[in-house]
């Protein structure tokens, strides 16, 4: 694992696009995994602002999000869906059929996430996937004591993790309590793997996710066994290392 520790979270914005643009330099039709959430918001503005500058251009790219809310119409302005579009992808030239997101108003949900591998394998695999990680270690929406052999599967949300995302509703009781997402064994599938952390609330999970001992009550940990993992965390965050 190596450790990018930055002064702020403008900066890991930065290092993390950086990390990601390289990769859509030396290879201009990358698949990358996405993610949602606070975190990545500085990374997608300086993608945004490095694809205005030329730097880069996502005409060939292939997205692939980690999980979407279950129950819920891309309209939705809580899905994630339209988190990706208005903070992403509306403003990049990324074409639309490049764009997988996996379907929360799926009338089969089974279908649905064997649908979402099939699609990942058929692009080739993931060459890059961003993570940001939850209070209690999850990344996607892989709560505790999810299967590290888990492909992507419909996951009932944690109450910690109801209540984190539950500043972006109206009321709590409208936070959707399940949710498709690819599963610890997908995301261990990806080539390369980026984590972004920042603030003191993430600082016990990135402990455990690099001095814990591998297991799925910490869904993280199992970072440890992969061969080409970054994480970008700032001084809070790495507050407890
Ligand atoms: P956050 O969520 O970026 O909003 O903190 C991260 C996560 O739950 O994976």
């Amino acid at each position: 694992m190596r450790i990018i520790k930055v002064n702020s979270v403008e900066e890991m914005g930065k290092k993390a696009a950086s990390l990601v643009s390289s990769q859509i330099i030396l290879k201009p039709n990358s698949v990358v995994g996405l993610a949602t959430g606070s975190t990545p918001l500085g990374m997608y503005k300086e993608l945004i602002n490095l694809y205005n500058k030329k730097e880069i251009d996502f005409n060939l790219v292939k997205t692939f999000n980690l999980d979407e809310y279950f129950g819920i119409e891309k309209e939705n302005h809580q899905s994630y869906y339209y988190y990706m579009m208005n903070n992403f992808f509306k403003f990049i030239d990324i074409l639309e059929e490049n764009i997988n997101i996996p379907d929360g108003s799926a009338k089969d949900v089974v279908e649905e996430c064997l649908r979402y591998e099939r699609s990942i394998k058929q692009a080739g695999g993931i060459d890059i996937q961003v993570l940001g990680i939850g209070k209690n270690g999850h990344i996607g929406f892989n709560e505790p004591d999810v299967n590290f052999e888990a492909q992507t599967h419909l996951v009932e949300l944690e109450e910690s993790t109801i209540q984190a995302n539950s500043i972006y509703f109206k009321t709590i009781e409208e936070v959707p309590t399940t949710a498709i997402s690819m599963g610890i064994k997908t995301i261990m599938n990806s080539r390369r793997i980026v984590l972004l952390a920042n603030g003191y609330s993430k600082a016990d999970a990135i402990y455990g996710t690099i001095n814990g001992k591998i297991n799925p009550n910490l869904p993280a940990s199992i970072l440890q066994l992969h061969p080409d993992v970054t994480l970008i965390i700032d001084k809070e965050a790495a507050s407890k290392l």
